[in-house]
């Protein structure tokens, strides 16, 4: 097998290396194409274009396979808690008990924000969407905790926004709604504590369910980390201009934010229950995603990488049914949400297109039962995706080649043109 390939250009041959991962995936290193050929190379969506070497995580699109730290997404799910697998994206390794302990401990340390943040959310439209406030919030983190330059203080950095953005997103729910904010225990694990934030109240106590906290240890653990996706990559291109982590993963929020990626699980839900309240009118739905002359696309379907069935959604998928039927609630969009996939699935537009459910496809189900609202479901995504931020941002940051992002591009507007004083035009 050949380590290198040749391009031929105006006569001349050139070699760059072919580089393989550990699995067994090649790469033609072109960091010299600009300097020995002149060209450049054109990706627009960066399809072809790896952005750096990672050691991470590693998705195959064509066999569904996502592993973090070379474990299998569906052994996290089925073993480890959403900080576990947290400490494992960001350290590497998956830690001893003491180890964990010692990070729940430093979580719980740092899970209260200053006082003077609430009167941020005073100021926010009361119809602002909380994606908005969050990314908003993150950065205004850095203005109360500044230190950012040793390894000790981006430790910190790390946790601090791991436990604070988890109170964040409660608070701006609770101020939203015009209701007491409810703080963080010691007492209670990682996700028992936020659902104890959002639900809580002095009039009527919320009692932690078990089986709820378990279903979004696997919602966060399915949603850690998910390689060089769009936010991901604004958060590494962000972060490469050695602007403060706060800053970077504002950054990743705003991405994430767009429906055609985190803000899908929002855009689901608000398609079926279109297709609820048109009768279940399915068929039309399949039809418009189906037109070319139609920018519909049928949310929660379709990959970038994943050509087959998102391993995540199949979880996402079990651990659905496995709620409503703890809750005995009958969600009847996720009949729908059956009857479309099925539909789907068995479609020959689909299945050409190599369109199957993603992650976002029956997440917003699951967050429904958990009576997180609609407008909350990214901000669900982009706390489950936090630690896999921070960990590609500090991958990026302790690389010593570090370099700033700046892609190149192809110029086709006008050449060289005279300016024309105002009174001639
Ligand atoms: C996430 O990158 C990640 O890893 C993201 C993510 C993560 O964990 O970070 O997995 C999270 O973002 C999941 C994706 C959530 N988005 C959606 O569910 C929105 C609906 N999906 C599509 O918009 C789309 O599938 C994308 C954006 C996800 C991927 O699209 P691509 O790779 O840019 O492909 P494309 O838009 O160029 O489509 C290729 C073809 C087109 O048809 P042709 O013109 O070639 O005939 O497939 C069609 C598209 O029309 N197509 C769809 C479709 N998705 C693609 N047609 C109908 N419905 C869809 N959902």
């Amino acid at each position: 097998m050949d380590n290198f390939v040749k391009i031929t250009f105006n006569k001349k041959t050139y070699e760059f290396p072919v580089i393989t991962g550990s699995e067994g995936e090649k790469a033609i290193d072109i960091s010299t194409l600009r300097q020995k050929t002149g060209l450049i190379t054109l990706d627009p969506g960066f399809d072809n274009t790896g952005s750096c070497i990672s050691t991470i995580t590693f998705m195959s699109g064509e066999k569904g396979i996502l592993r973090y730290r070379g474990i299998p997404v569906e052994e996290l799910a089925r073993h480890s808690t959403f900080t576990e697998t947290a400490y494992l994206l960001i350290n590497g390794v998956l830690p001893t008990r003491k180890e964990l302990n010692q990070f729940s401990v430093l979580l719980n340390d740092n899970s209260l924000v200053h006082e003077d943040m609430q009167i941020f959310y005073q100021n926010f439209p009361r119809a602002s969407h909380p994606m908005g406030i969050l990314s908003s919030m993150v950065n205004a983190l850095r203005s109360f905790y500044p230190g950012l330059e040793t390894v000790e203080e981006i430790n910190k950095t790390v946790t601090r926004l791991l436990s604070k953005m988890r109170t964040l997103a409660a608070m701006s729910y609770k101020i939203s709604r015009g209701h007491k904010v409810i703080y963080p225990r010691p007492d209670l694990s990682y996700c028992a504590n936020f659902l104890n934030m959002m639900f809580d109240s002095p009039v009527k106590p919320y009692r932690i369910d078990k089986e709820l906290a378990k279903a979004l240890n696997v919602f966060w653990i399915l949603h850690a980390d998910h390689e060089q996706n769009c936010s991901t990559s604004a958060v590494r291109v962000v972060g490469s201009g050695r602007v403060n982590l706060y800053a970077a993963i504002s950054a990743g929020i705003a991405a994430l934010w767009g429906p055609l990626h985190g803000g899908a699980n929002q855009a689901v839900i608000e398609m079926l229950s279109d297709i609820a309240k048109n009768g279940g009118n399915i068929n039309s739905v399949i039809k418009r995603a189906k037109d070319k002359n139609d920018s519909f696309r049928l949310m929660g379907f379709g990959h970038r990488v994943y050509k087959t069935y998102d391993p995540r959604a199949k979880i996402m998928k079990k651990t659905c049914a496995k709620v409503l039927k703890k809750l005995k609630t009958n969600d009847p969009l996720l009949n729908i949400a059956k009857e479309l996939e099925e539909i789907a699935l068995n479609d020959n537009y689909f299945i050409d297109h190599n369109l199957y459910p993603n992650v976002d496809f029956y997440s917003g189900i699951l967050l429904r039962a958990m009576r997180i609202p609609t407008n909350m479901f990214t901000v669900m995504f982009a706390i489950g995706r936090l630690p896999g931020w921070i960990a590609q941002w500090k991958e990026s940051a302790d690389d010593p080649k570090w370099r700033l992002s700046r892609p190149r591009q192809v110029y086709i507007g006008p050449t060289k043109t005279k300016y024309i004083p105002i009174d001639e035009r």
